[in-house]
C-alpha cells in the first residue's frame, strides 16, 4: 500500500456574501464565470466528459442529450466504463494518478468520498450551490469529507427484495417474507408448483467485488451485527455477524442460493431472475424498470430486504457527482453538476429508469406513487441504510471484506475463521 499525503482540513464554515460564494480560507474571491471553494477557482468553458459506469437503461445518455442541445460549446461526452464497481475504481484513480484531464465529473460511488477527497484527486464544492436540504440527510453525507463537501447526490440506492408474485400467489403465500426463514420456507412451498421446477430460492451479488462487500455487510446488519461500529472501529468478529454470514455460506452450500451465484454482479443476478431462474433475489432499485420492460413485467414485485428475526437493513448505495482536479473547463462543469443533479433530473432518472432519487419530494409524489408503489419503502430503507465503513483505505478494506467473504461463502474457510481475520484486516485500514 503507497502512502500519500492527506488533505488537511484548511476551511472553516463557507459564507455566502453579496451572491457570491466565498470561504472563510483559501484565495481571493471568484471572477467571472468562475466561483470558488476552498482554495479551487471554478473557471473555464468548454467541453468536458462525464465518467460512470456503463448505463443499462440508456437514460444518462438522454439527459446529456438535453443538456448538449441547450449548450453546443459546452458539449458532454459520456465515457462510460465498466459496470462493476471496483473496475470503475481502478480507471478512476489511474487518471487521476496520471494527471489526466481526459474526465472532468466522476460520477464517484457513495464509498469513495473520502479515499478520493483525501488524495486531492477532487475538489471542494461550494455547498450553497446545490439544492442540498431537498435532499436526504443521510445521502448527502455520503458526499462530504470531514465537513466538506467533495460531491453532490445524483442518485442513492438501498436494496430492495424482487419476488415472484405470481409463484407466491399460487403456492398460497399472501405476503413477503420478513425474515430469512420465512423465506426459505416460502420458497419450498413455491418449489412444489410444477412452474418452479429447475428455480432455485434466491440470489444477491456474490462475486468476489464491491457488490460482496455489499452483501456481506447486509446479512451481517440485518442479523443484529455491524461491520464497523458508531466510532468507525471494527467489531466483526461477533456471533451477530457469524449469523449473518452463516446465512450466506449455509444458502450457498444447501443450494438455496445456486452455485452459480457465486459469479453473479448486479446485471447477472438481474438476467437470472428475469429468466426465471430465482424466486427471490436482491438487488439495487434500477432493476425494477427493466424488468418491467422484460418477459417478468406483471409478475414481481419488491418488497424490505429480510432479516434474521425481523426485516433486515440495506447498505446505502448510490453515487455523486465529483469534479476532478486534474479537469479543464470547471464552471462549465459546475452548471452541469448542478443541471445533473437537479430535481428535474432525478424525476427523470427515476421515471424512466426507477433510479432512487436524493430529493426527498420525489418518494411521495402521487404519480410517482402510482407508477412505483415501492417508494415511501424504499425512501425509509435509504434513512435507515448502514453505510459501508467511511475510510480513506476503502480499496483495502472492501478487499479485505471481498476476500474473506467469498472464502466463508465457497467454504475454503468456516465462518468463524473468515470473521477473525476479517477482524484483523480491518483493524489495519481503519485507522484514521
Ligand atoms: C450500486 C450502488 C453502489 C455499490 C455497487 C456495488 O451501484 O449504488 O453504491 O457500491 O452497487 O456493486
Amino acid at each position: 500500500m503507497k502512502t500519500r499525503t492527506t488533505r488537511a482540513l484548511q476551511c472553516s464554515a463557507p459564507l455566502v456574501a453579496a451572491g457570491l460564494l466565498l470561504t472563510a480560507c483559501g484565495s481571493s474571491g471568484g471572477s467571472g464565470s468562475g466561483e470558488q471553494a476552498g482554495s479551487t477557482s471554478f473557471e473555464g468553458r468548454g467541453p468536458i466528459t462525464y465518467v460512470a459506469g456503463k448505463d443499462a437503461s440508456g437514460v444518462v445518455q438522454k439527459v446529456i442529450d438535453g443538456w448538449n442541445k441547450l449548450h453546443p460549446t459546452e458539449k458532454v461526452t459520456f465515457v462510460q466504463l465498466p459496470t462493476d464497481a471496483d473496475s470503475q475504481r481502478q480507471q478512476m484513480i489511474q487518471n487521476a494518478e496520471t494527471k489526466s484531464d481526459a474526465y472532468t465529473v466522476l460520477s464517484l460511488d457513495v464509498v469513495w468520498t473520502s479515499e478520493f477527497a483525501a488524495h486531492q484527486w477532487i475538489e471542494r464544492l461550494p455547498e450553497q450551490q446545490f439544492p442540498l436540504r431537498n435532499m436526504l440527510k443521510p445521502v448527502v453525507d455520503t458526499a462530504k469529507y470531514r465537513g466538506g463537501l467533495y460531491a453532490v447526490p445524483a442518485s442513492s440506492d438501498g436494496g430492495l427484495l424482487y419476488y415472484r408474485t405470481d409463484l407466491l400467489k399460487k403456492a398460497g403465500i399472501t405476503k413477503p417474507p420478513t425474515t430469512w426463514s420465512e423465506m426459505t420456507a416460502d420458497c419450498a412451498k413455491v418449489k412444489r408448483l410444477p412452474e418452479a421446477k429447475g428455480m432455485s430460492c434466491y440470489a444477491g451479488q456474490f462475486q468476489k467485488y464491491e457488490g460482496l462487500t455489499v452483501n456481506f455487510a447486509e446479512a451481517v446488519d440485518s442479523a443484529g451485527g455491524v461491520v464497523t461500529d458508531a466510532n468507525g472501529k471494527p467489531d466483526v468478529d461477533t456471533p451477530q455477524a457469524r449469523q449473518g454470514l452463516e446465512f450466506l455460506a449455509g444458502a450457498v452450500k444447501d443450494g438455496t442460493i445456486p452455485r452459480e451465484a457465486v459469479t453473479y454482479q448486479e446485471e447477472d443476478s438481474r438476467q437470472a431472475f428475469q429468466s426465471g431462474k430465482v424466486i427471490f433475489l436482491r438487488n439495487w432499485p434500477y432493476v425494477y424498470a427493466l424488468a418491467e420492460k422484460s418477459k417478468m413485467a406483471g409478475k414481481f414485485t419488491v418488497a424490505p430486504l429480510p432479516g434474521l428475526n425481523g426485516p433486515g437493513s440495506s447498505s446505502l448505495g448510490g453515487h455523486n457527482l465529483a469534479l476532478s482536479s486534474f479537469a479543464k473547463n470547471r464552471a462549465t462543469a459546475l452548471d452541469f453538476m448542478r443541471f445533473f443533479s437537479s430535481e428535474d433530473s432525478a424525476s427523470t432518472f427515476l421515471k424512466d429508469a426507477s433510479l432512487a432519487p436524493p430529493y426527498a419530494k420525489l418518494y411521495d409524489d402521487a404519480s410517482l406513487v402510482k407508477q412505483y408503489p415501492y417508494l415511501p419503502d424504499l425512501k425509509q430503507s435509504i434513512l435507515h441504510a448502514v453505510p459501508r465503513p467511511r475510510v480513506v483505505q476503502y480499496g483495502d478494506a472492501t478487499s479485505a471484506i471481498q476476500q474473506e467473504a467469498y472464502a466463508a461463502l465457497t467454504g475454503s474457510k468456516s465462518s468463524t475463521q473468515a470473521l477473525k481475520d476479517l477482524q484483523n484486516d480491518l483493524q489495519k485500514y481503519t485507522a484514521q
